[in-house]
């Protein structure tokens, strides 16, 4: 599919190129996340950040959370406006999911009540909600939390 390139943010540039992206692409525009705000969201611990690329050009990122409550957490995702809508989105989230279903049962992701295209690809690709947080990063709109799994955390205990 259009020879996607999905590997590990490594350099300076690619962060650099990253941060724009997000920071001129809803739902962060909306969620008041700006440039600087941007660059640190690629520089926190704990977090896998993926990028995609057709041939020279880094069309895309994926950022990955193993911490936390909701471990397996689809973090970020994004693909430059005009490589929307033929697939590579879908592609991302395949790829996220072999990486967190190796160690985990759940991949969880949130989606902006603002953010319908987003959200009916989720459901597509198996995604179920979990409920609603209104107010949760912005006043006036929500984030719905996703979840895909393939089972519980434990096995069942038998008494
Ligand atoms: C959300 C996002 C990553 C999805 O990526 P994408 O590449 O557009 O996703 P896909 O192309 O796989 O699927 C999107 C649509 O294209 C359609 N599509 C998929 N493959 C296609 C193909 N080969 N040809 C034509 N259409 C195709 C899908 O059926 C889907 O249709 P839908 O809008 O009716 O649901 C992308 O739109 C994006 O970066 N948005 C801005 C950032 C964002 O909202 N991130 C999510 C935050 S939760």
């Amino acid at each position: 599919m259009d020879n996607l390139v999905i590997r590990s943010l490594i350099t300076a540039s690619d962060l650099g190129a990253c941060a724009d992206l997000m920071a001129s692409s809803e739902p962060w525009l909306t969620l008041g996340q700006g440039p600087i705000e941007s660059l640190r969201y690629f520089q926190f611990p704990h977090r896998e950040r993926y990028i995609a690329t057709l041939g020279e050009r880094l069309v895309g990122f994926l950022v990955l959370n193993f911490q936390g409550p909701f471990v397996g957490y689809l973090q970020a995702i994004c693909l430059a406006p005009d490589c929307r809508g033929r697939g590579l989105g879908s592609a991302l989230v395949a790829f996220a999911e072999e990486r967190i279903f190796r160690d985990h049962p759940n991949v969880f992701l949130c989606v902006s009540s603002f953010n319908p295209g987003a959200r009916r690809l989720y459901e597509r690709l198996g995604y179920v909600v979990v409920g609603d947080l209104p107010d949760y990063l912005v006043a006036g709109h929500s984030e719905t939390l996703m979840r895909k799994t393939r089972g519980p955390l434990r096995p069942a205990t038998h008494s």
